[in-house]
């Protein structure tokens, strides 16, 4: 069957809920993650601080994000995912803000870590991988905007939406995969401390996105 069709008999599957519904409870999901995600890092390092809760807000924006990019996988290799495509343009919304939070916080709350603009020279695909997906990520908010999806038609902007999603989150794991690099090599020589970096995580879960986008792309060109 093909995916737009496929798509249509999700959406109708799902019941109906307001907008403040949809967007309190993807709120209180990221709550959920960033919690964990603190958890974890505390365990991890022993201590809890600003510079920490920016590695986390990096984290849910990842997350969220790649959860609302996925939910077209998900809810096409598994049934019981179909009720939460509702959800996808929330997801990527909320995610999106955490994105801005991290992006403020290394900018401007830690400078003793990251000296602005020394940081940018010394990490320059780094920060120009971060900056265009952040940018893209901009323009497909403002996209999402009732009246400029009626000028687009409904195809059309969700091609834009999906290319630009894609190119955009691969940005960011090349961003962050660049800073990270060695902190993993390092963690796979030592093995200290016992639990892996959270970064480590976060790639393994974004490859798994885009696999998966990999998978759907394949199974719906052959229907
Ligand atoms: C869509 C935009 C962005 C997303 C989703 C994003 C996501 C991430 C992720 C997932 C990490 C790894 C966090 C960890 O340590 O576990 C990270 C690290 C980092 N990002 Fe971004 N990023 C974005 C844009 C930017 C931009 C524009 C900048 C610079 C102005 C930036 C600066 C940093 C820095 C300095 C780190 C290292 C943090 C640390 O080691 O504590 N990011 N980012």
């Amino acid at each position: 069957m093909p995916f737009e069709k496929r798509h249509a008999e999700i959406a109708k599957k799902t019941k109906p809920k307001t907008g403040k519904q949809l967007w309190f409870r993807t709120f209180v999901f990221s709550v959920f993650v960033f919690t964990f995600g603190s958890l974890y890092l505390f365990s991890r390092r022993g201590n809890f601080d600003l510079y920490i809760a920016n590695k986390v807000f990096a984290t849910t924006a990842l997350v969220l994000i790649g959860l609302s990019m996925a939910l077209s996988g998900l809810c096409f290799f598994w049934d019981f995912v179909d009720t939460k495509i509702i959800y996808r343009k929330h997801l990527g919304l909320v995610g999106l803000l955490y994105a801005i939070l991290h992006v403020i916080v290394t900018t401007t709350l830690l400078p003793h870590k990251f000296a602005f603009p020394e940081w940018i020279y010394i990490h320059k695909p780094s920060f120009i991988f971060g900056t265009i997906a952040l940018a893209i990520f901009l323009i497909m908010a403002i996209m999402s905007r009732r009246h400029i999806i009626n000028q687009l038609g409904g195809k059309t902007w969700r091609a834009l939406l999906s290319y630009g999603g894609y190119t955009a989150f691969i940005l960011v794991m090349a961003h962050f995969a660049l800073l990270k690099y060695n902190g993993w090599i390092g963690w796979f020589r030592t093995r200290e401390p016992f639990l892996p970096p959270l970064s480590l995580l976060e790639i393994i879960f974004a490859t798994a996105v885009i696999i998966l986008r990999i998978a759907l792309w394949k199974k719906t060109r052959k229907s």
